[in-house]
């Protein structure tokens, strides 16, 4: 029992993988001993490939052993029936095109090497077609229409008897099992150079001389109708005891095609035994298996690369977008041309780097930069501007003063607004501002430029006199300053001395109600009035530009620190002892080495002592002061006597050692 079921199990492993000569079946080729020449071989992945892309080229592969077409011997012989179906598929480098086909073969002989490629598929050649000498049956699966063997169409099927030109052929496709209710089948196109695998019938009926050939894509089973149907005696055409069945495959000289069988099954006798579909090896996805390969790798590296450069530009996208965000209203479109991006103030200031760092301020930083079209060089001021509230009343007013052309002010480009933040355009000065070359010492700044000779200041005091007067009398408006002094005064090209800043410290005084009076200013600059009531007017500009004339002439800061005894001495005071000491003179600054007017020094000093004169009405207008420097008016006869309010002395100003800072005088906040 057992050594039958043994002998059972033993006669099957042979049929199904070694095969005998009346019956085989090859699902995928992998280890398959076919007898192949020219092109043709098993791939790695167990298909047949006949044809491997290369132009005009020949393939073929047979079964090593050669089938038995006659069953007896001698005169008893009879023919004998068989039926055979593969599974195939011709790929082209060009969707639509193909260079000629591929067909099964049964032949007397294997040696094809007279044959011709292309249209000949490897089979026949120009003297031997047609020649019943060449004992050959081909079932063609043709993708040219070669004119000479009559072909109907570039895509068709034709059994061949020792001729090209087809016996029968019919358009490849099928007879649909599936919707033939109303009697007559219904006919599908298949396309043989689709791509796909398909999957071929052929079956010889031996009684009929008969030869079916049906086809079918490959998850149909084989339908009812056969696609083709010829008449021909086997026996008489391969007129052999035996003969060799297997493929053949040929390439053209212009159009790149491969032509592969995936599954092959044969049986003498009998229906062909199934070919294990799932088995199959898969036909390349491209037409060309290089390409395929290069593609394999190519493909994920570009889509890994392309998704790395998506998700890039979106990063850099967001990125940009957070990094060049700007504040934009609707009312800010009638300011247009005064509004700059922030971007392009980024890329002028090589993106606020320190090293175009000019200088801080009360109100923020102060960068270097140049516009990237005109190249004019700017300096940008970033002011941090928390609350939206008086934005537009300055923005407004920041447009207005950008109207505002004096050769004495510096001029204001524009503005560019950010959440927080504000940024200010303005001419770049290249010559400093005033304050470093007055104190440049203190600061431990050496400065390149010359020191200021006496008639370079008593020009910059000119000049910013000039300046103010435009401010406060010349323009449509009354524009007070507010915050004068020597880091704003500011140097252009030709050491005119330039307003700087005008209008900013109303940034921090706007919608302040009279009560809440937090002043706006710098120590040392501030009139006696506006530490009362921090009303700014052009009398308090006045004051401190009074200040700023001291500073200049004596080279002191507006508070001097008194070393001995650790104490803070008014600037004013100093002046005004030297005054009534009869000494004024010696009020001068030291480094000018006596290189002075002194006439015109004491005027100047007794003009800015007048100017910051602690009673507002005390004070001259800034049209007396021009006056008064253009010498067209005398200087009124002057007391070094007046007094000093209760009010006015250094402990109004409650910061030591920093001269400088916003301060809040009276409790409004
Ligand atoms: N338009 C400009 N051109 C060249 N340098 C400038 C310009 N504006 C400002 N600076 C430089 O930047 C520095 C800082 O200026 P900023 O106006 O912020 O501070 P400040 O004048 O010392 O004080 P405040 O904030 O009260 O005006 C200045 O000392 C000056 O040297
Ligand atoms: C095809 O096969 C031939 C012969 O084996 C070889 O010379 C040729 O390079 C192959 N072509 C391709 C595209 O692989
Ligand atoms: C054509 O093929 C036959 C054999 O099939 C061969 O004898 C003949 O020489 C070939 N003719 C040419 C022109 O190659
Ligand atoms: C099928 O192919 C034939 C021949 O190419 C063509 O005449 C016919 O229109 C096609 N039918 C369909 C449904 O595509
Ligand atoms: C086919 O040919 C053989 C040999 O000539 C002959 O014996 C046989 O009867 C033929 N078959 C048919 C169906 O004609
Ligand atoms: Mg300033």
């Amino acid at each position: 029992m057992h050594l039958v079921l043994l002998h059972l199990l033993l006669h099957l492993v042979v049929t199904r993988c070694s095969g005998d000569d009346d019956q085989f079946v090859y699902s995928g080729f992998a280890g398959a001993r076919l007898s192949t020449d020219g092109v043709a071989a098993i791939t790695p992945d167990g298909m047949l490939e006949l044809t491997n892309g290369t132009l005009q080229r020949k393939g073929h592969a047979f079964h090593p052993s050669p089938v038995r077409l006659l069953r007896g011997g001698g005169a008893a012989a009879r023919a004998r029936s068989f039926s055979t179906s593969f599974v195939f598929g011709i790929l082209s480098d060009h969707a639509g095109l193909s260079a000629h086909g591929m067909a099964f073969v049964v032949a007397a002989g294997t040696d094809f090497s007279a044959a011709l490629p292309s249209g000949y598929l490897g089979l026949l050649n120009v003297t031997s077609d047609g020649d019943p000498r060449n004992r050959l049956l081909a079932i063609e699966l043709d993708t040219m229409q070669n004119d000479e063997f009559r072909d109907i169409n570039d895509n068709h099927v034709g059994v061949d008897v020792n001729s090209l030109h087809s016996a029968q052929s019919n358009s490849a496709g099928f007879y649909d099992d599936q919707d033939g209710a109303g009697g007559e089948l219904r006919f599908r196109n298949l396309t043989l150079i689709s791509g796909e695998a398909m999957r071929v019938w052929v079956d010889y009926d031996a009684e009929a001389a008969r030869i079916d050939v049906t086809m079918a894509p490959l998850g149909v089973p084989k339908p009812s109708r056969p696609l083709v149907s010829a008449r021909s005696n086997l026996s008489t055409v391969v007129a052999a005891d035996s003969a060799f069945v297997g493929f053949s495959a040929a390439t053209g000289g212009t159009l790149r095609s491969r032509h592969y069988v995936l599954g092959w099954s044969f049986s003498m006798d009998r229906p062909a035994p199934a070919i294990d579909v799932g088995k199959l090896p898969k036909l390349p996805r491209a037409a060309s298996k290089d390409r395929s390969r290069i593609l394999e790798i190519v493909l994920p590296v570009a889509t890994a690369a392309f998704l790395v450069a998506a998700a890039a530009a979106i990063f850099l996208e967001v990125r940009r977008h957070r990094r060049y965000a700007e504040v934009h209203e609707d009312w800010e479109l009638e300011f247009g041309p005064h509004r700059f991006s922030y971007k392009d103030l980024f890329h002028a200031t090589g993106g606020f780097k320190d090293s175009n760092l000019l200088g801080i301020g009360g109100f923020g930083r102060v960068y270097r930069g140049a516009l990237p079209i005109s190249r004019t060089e700017i300096a940008v001021k970033r002011v941090s501007h928390e609350s939206q509230q008086g934005i537009k009343e300055f923005i407004a007013e920041v447009v207005c003063l950008g109207r505002l052309q004096h050769r004495n002010l510096v001029q204001l480009l524009g503005y560019c607004r950010r959440r927080g933040e504000l940024l200010l355009v303005y001419d770049f000065m290249p010559n400093w501002s005033l304050d470093k070359y007055l104190h440049a010492r203190e600061e431990g700044q050496h400065l390149r430029a010359p020191q200021l000779d006496w008639a370079l200041r008593i020009r910059i005091i000119k000049g910013v006199a000039s300046g103010l007067l435009y401010l406060h009398e010349d323009w449509e408006k009354v524009v007070v300053h507010r915050d004068i002094k020597a880091s704003n005064i500011l140097l252009d090209g030709e050491m005119n001395g330039r307003l700087g800043d005008f209008g900013l410290a109303r940034l921090y005084d706007h919608g302040s109600q009279p009560k809440t009076t937090h002043v706006v200013g710098t120590i040392g600059y501030i009139a006696p009035e506006l530490g009362r009531t921090g009303r700014a007017s052009p009398r308090t500009d006045i004051f401190a530009f009074g200040i700023f004339v001291l500073e200049v002439v004596c080279g002191q800061r507006p508070i001097i620190s008194v070393a001995q005894d650790d104490g803070e001495v008014l600037l004013v005071d100093w002046v005004l002892h030297h005054w009534q000491s009869g000494s004024l003179s010696e009020a001068v600054d030291a480094r000018l080495q006596g290189d002075v007017d002194i006439g015109e020094a004491s005027v100047v000093l007794k003009l800015g002592l007048l100017c910051a004169h602690p009673f507002v009405d005390a004070r001259p207008s800034i049209r007396q002061v021009t006056q008064y420097l253009d010498g067209e008016v005398a200087l009124p006869e002057l007391q070094p006597t007046y007094q000093i309010p209760s009010t006015y002395d250094t402990s109004t100003h409650e910061s030591k050692g920093s001269n400088r800072s916003i301060s809040s005088l009276s409790g409004g906040r």
